[in-house]
């Protein structure tokens, strides 16, 4: 039997790192948009605003933030068409309240889960996306004009992928990552 649809599209979706120069078609964009809007998060906090880059020579600008010169990092940034920037936006009362009293980061969360559904829905419309974590903050708030007090959780790359073929995976095997019940102590890390 095989896989499924969501697995299938789970087991599809990967960094690109080198994309086509081809427009993303703006019904495209939307329903990665839309995909990541329905996400959850805590108490329905929806703690996030997604700018769209795509004008070209702000995009430059904002690429330019995601990589060092002298670092092998993020220089493919730039031939993605559209860059996702993802603020965090203050969360409701109720998910602040839990992330205190828990000492959870409920919103940060929340953005990690919309960004992959943004993400898978990207795999579905044939295009490609990477999450990019490395960026310098202060500059991508000051470039986009979001208030210095806000944070950005994340960025991703969007475009058509030039290779198709999705890389093996590499992942630690289930066993390794599951177990039943109990924790499972490591011997060497935990004892
Ligand atoms: C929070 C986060 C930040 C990431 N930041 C970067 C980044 O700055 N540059 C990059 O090339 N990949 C980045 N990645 C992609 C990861 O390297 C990639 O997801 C991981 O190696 C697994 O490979 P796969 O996405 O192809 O399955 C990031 C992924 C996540 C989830």
């Amino acid at each position: 039997m095989g896989d499924g649809a969501f697995l299938a599209l789970a087991r599809n979706r990967h960094s690109v790192r080198g994309y086509f120069p081809d427009p993303v078609p703006e019904e495209k964009l939307e329903r990665c948009l839309e995909a990541a809007r329905l996400a959850p998060s805590a108490c329905n906090s929806q703690p996030w605003t997604f700018i769209v880059v795509d004008d070209p020579e702000l995009k430059g600008l904002l690429a330019d933030l995601t990589s060092e010169r002298l670092l092998p990092l993020n220089h493919f940034v730039k031939q993605a068409p559209v860059l996702i920037v993802i603020v965090v936006e203050p969360a409701n009362l109720t998910s602040r309240l839990g992330s205190w009293i828990k000492n959870r980061d409920f919103p940060l969360i929340d953005i990690g889960i919309a960004a992959e559904h943004f993400c898978l829905q990207a795999v579905e419309e044939g295009l490609g996306t990477c999450m990019i974590g490395w960026f310098r903050e202060a500059e991508v708030k000051e470039l986009l004009g979001v208030p210095a007090a806000k944070r950005i959780g994340l960025l991703i790359a969007l475009g058509y992928p030039q290779f198709d073929a999705a890389p093996t995976k590499h992942r630690k095997p289930l066993e390794e990552t599951v177990c039943h019940n109990r924790y499972r102590l490591q011997p060497g890390k935990d004892v």
